[in-house]
């Protein structure tokens, strides 16, 4: 039985470590967020954020281990993301995760830093989740629907085909001079702007009903923001009291094309519960629309959850290991890319 899962996270961003018993019980969840450093690029410099990683990841795991009151050789297991992410950025948690687990015994697992995020949903309640159940994952690398039959047995639904819903976020916060990230910079703004302002579409992809497309609501965002048919370097237009409306504005589009096909999908494959995960699932508007509309209980990953962190990864990491014990230290690869 695995009692105390150590999790690293360094997919993106953030570092993370984390200590989880019997599969819930976050002793300790420290995560270490670069976005100050990438702020002023307007979005993740992967050199940077490898060489961040490897100055961070000692100190946090010291840290994580004192906040849980707990010793190494008190670990029965290691789970470490190991994809999809950044390669540099995987290649610096995996390895140190290898060398742990090398140099004191203790078993690695690799997770999927995307099915983690769902696991955070899981995680995070304390009512049994009836199968199969929608996953929606919203960050900002993905935009995913899948079919979850249980933990581990996962069907595509649906995905983007360009942006990722985050990253649109991002990306139109950007552009109107809010920092990054975007997300909680575009829900602040939009707090106080008129949603039917401005007209705007979430894109349609054709024959696939369920999927995604998120660049022309971006480019309607860019001409509203700097002028028809301007590039994203050409200055602004738009005044500086009409930004409120573009943010409801878009934020309205985005976040409703995204519970419209949640909700599509969970009627169609009879889905009796919601997973929703990623650093989207914050969103306020996001939680009261979807949680009046949808037709089986939604389950949403709680505060410290919804972001990149390393509770999810050991939480997934105890699961995975109990159905199917083993060591990865010598085997273990990165997966930059991981369908889903
Ligand atoms: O899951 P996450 O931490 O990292 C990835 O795996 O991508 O998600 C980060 C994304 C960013 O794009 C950020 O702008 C978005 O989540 N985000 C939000 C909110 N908080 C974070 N988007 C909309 N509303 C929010 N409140
Ligand atoms: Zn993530």
């Amino acid at each position: 039985m695995v009692v105390l899962v150590l999790g690293i996270e360094s997919t993106c961003d953030e570092t993370s470590f984390a200590l989880v018993k019997d599969g819930s019980t976050i002793l300790s969840n420290v995560i270490s967020s670069q976005s100050d450093m990438h702020a002023c690029y307007g979005g993740v410099v992967p050199e940077l954020a490898s060489r961040s990683h490897v100055e961070a990841l000692y100190p946090l795991l010291n840290q994580a281990l004192q906040e849980a009151q707990v010793s190494l050789d008190q670990v029965d297991l290691i789970a470490v993301a190991n994809g999809p992410g950044l390669v540099g950025a995987l290649l610096v948690g995996m390895n140190f995760a290898r060398g742990l687990s090398y140099t004191t015994g203790i078993p690695l697992v690799g997770v999927n830093h995307i099915e983690a995020h769902l696991f955070a949903a899981v995680m995070s309640s304390n009512k049994e989740i009836v199968f199969p159940a929608l996953g929606a994952v919203l960050s900002g690398g993905h935009t995913s629907l899948v079919l979850v039959r249980s933990i581990g047995d996962y069907q595509l639904i649906a995905e983007t085909v360009d942006d990722a819903i985050g990253e649109c976020f991002d990306k139109v916060a950007s552009m109107i001079g809010l920092p990054y990230p975007g997300g909680p910079a575009i829900e602040r703004l939009a707090a106080s702007g008129n949603p039917s302002r401005f007209s705007l579409k979430a894109g349609r992809v054709k024959d696939k009903p369920l999927y995604f497309s998120f660049s022309g609501l971006k480019t309607n965002a860019l001409y509203i923001a700097k002028g028809q048919n301007s590039d994203k370097h050409a200055p602004l237009v738009i005044q500086e009291e009409d930004k409120k409306d573009l943010a409801a504005s878009f934020q309205h589009v985005a976040l409703n094309d995204v519970i419209d096909k949640i909700v599509r999908a969970a009627a169609l494959h009879g889905c009796q519960s919601i997973l929703v995960g990623g650093g989207v699932s914050n969103n306020q508007a996001l939680r009261h629309g979807l949680s009046e509309r949808a037709p089986c209980p939604v389950f949403w990953p709680s505060r410290g959850l919804t972001m990149d962190n390393a509770a999810m990864i050991a939480g997934l990491g105890g699961v995975s290991y109990q159905k199917n014990p083993r060591n990865e230290v010598l085997s273990i690869q990165t997966h930059t890319r991981i369908p889903f």
